[in-house]
């Protein structure tokens, strides 16, 4: 065991902001435009609130209350409650952040890329081609650990000094700056048709089981659910936090950024009439669409598209910090490491991780989809049914400092039934077998 007190949050708002950092990244503003494009615009976005209040809501409650309450990360806080029988799922945890931090850096990677390239020397109007480039080989790689050396150094720093301090001076300017965007897409011609697809249901759409999973998945990406990241964050909190009022101010800001997010990237493409490329999304439909809107938009693109990379940026940074943070806490207290080389050790088998999806972004996509379809929601399957029967207290733990009782018997029903077995249903139905589909089709 590692020696000395638990690290603790120096301040409540401290952990708020860190865990809004965590849970806004890459998933607000990459993901979610790409999904809601992909899954008929306005359907998607109510079919993702929906599934943020329903089922994201309790489980991330439920990561609260297990963290706080162990004062431990995953592992420990799972065999404290559950027996050393619960270990295999804190493996699996710590296994997706592995996974999901290996290729989530690669992307960070291209938007540090874009980033410094349009200081340098602004959009290039072939991007398409620029992103062919941006996004393999070395390039990507080179990139990849660039942006792994900052999360291991901010990690490296603990948690009020390196990621508590970040994240308060970080997430307003994230905050600024997406609403800035979003208030100057509003004034472009043309941003009108960008709302009316963003914000139109295609109610068609909305009975699809595959949308219901993209909308599952991306509330639990999103919120940064089903691996122990909140779990770990709550595990340096003390007993004088409101955690169900926590988790509406985390998910509520993480839904808002979205949203706003959203506001921002469509106008933009619409205005410059590139909503056909949108039609043919991928992985990489923002890093291809959005740098050539910059780039038509002349020397204002330039100055926009430095401030939008800067807070796609900036959000993926406080994200992957928590996301390293899972893995270096685990080993400081079951391996008894220390966190220094705790963060440089593992920073540096991530990255090698990494490799694949950063050579090919078709690799990419497929991690992606094993860690959110199987990991993620398999993770929340197995977590809502831990806190909702096995963890003693539960109730008791998520209710300290609330006066209003009536809700929490509502909330481990949603833990003992709806959830699991809704994400047992959507699992089975379809994140599984899309996802072996996905992998055959990478051979
Ligand atoms: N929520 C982050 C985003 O939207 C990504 C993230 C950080 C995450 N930590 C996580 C996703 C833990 C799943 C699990 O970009």
């Amino acid at each position: 065991m590692a020696g000395g007190p638990r690290e603790r949050w120096t301040s409540k708002r401290g952990f708020i902001l860190a865990a809004i950092g965590s849970a806004v990244g890459l998933g607000n503003m990459w993901r979610f435009s790409y999904l809601a494009a992909e899954n008929g615009g306005a359907a998607f976005v109510v079919l993702y609130l929906a599934a943020t209040l329903v089922i994201a809501l309790p489980v991330l409650l439920a990561e609260l209350a297990l963290g706080r309450g162990s004062q431990k990360s995953p592992i420990q806080a799972l065999t404290l409650y559950g027996g050393r029988r619960w270990k295999p799922l804190g493996l699996v945890f710590i296994t997706s952040g592995f996974l999901i931090l290996s290729y989530y850096t690669v992307i960070a990677g291209w938007a540090l890329r874009y980033g410094l390239v349009a200081i340098a020397s602004g959009f290039d109007p072939n991007a398409a081609e620029r992103f062919g480039e941006v996004a393999s080989g070395w390039d990507a790689f080179g990139y990849h650990i660039a942006f792994m050396a900052f999360t291991v150094f901010i990690v490296v720093g603990g948690v009020s000094r390196g990621i508590e301090r970040t994240s308060l001076v970080l997430m307003p300017m994230l905050f600024a700056l997406v609403v800035g965007l979003a208030l100057y897409a509003a004034t472009l011609d043309g941003a009108s048709a960008g709302y009316a697809y963003y914000l139109k249901p295609d109610f068609s759409k909305l009975l699809s089981l595959n949308v219901l999973k993209d909308a599952t998945g991306q509330a639990f990406f999103s919120l940064s659910l089903g691996m122990g990241a909140m779990l770990t964050f709550a595990s340096y909190l003390g007993r004088d936090v409101n955690l169900p009022r926590a988790a509406m101010i985390i998910a509520g800001a993480d839904v808002a950024i979205a949203f706003i997010a959203g506001l921002v990237v469509f106008p933009m493409i619409f205005a410059l009439d590139l909503s056909a490329d949108v039609g043919a999304s991928t992985v990489g439909a923002l890093f291809i669409t959005l740098p050539k809107a910059f780039a038509e938009m002349g020397s204002v693109g330039r100055g926009v598209g430095i401030l939008f990379f800067a807070a796609l940026i900036v959000g993926a940074l406080t994200s992957a910090i928590s996301l390293l943070e899972v893995v270096v806490s685990s080993a400081i207290d079951s391996l008894g490491w220390r966190r220094r080389p705790a963060g440089i050790l593992l920073g540096i088998a991530i990255t090698a991780l990494g490799a694949p999806s950063a050579w090919s972004t078709d690799i990419l996509g497929v991690v992606d989809q094993i860690a959110n379809n199987i990991l993620i929601l398999g993770g929340g399957f197995a977590l809502s049914i831990f806190v909702g029967w096995v963890m003693a207290g539960s109730i008791e733990e998520a209710r300290v400092g609330t006066a209003d009782v009536a809700w929490f018997g509502t909330w481990r029903n949603l833990l003992r039934y709806a959830v699991p077995a809704f994400l047992f249903f959507v699992l089975v139905y379809d994140a599984i077998p899309s996802t072996f589909r996905a992998i055959a089709g990478l051979f």
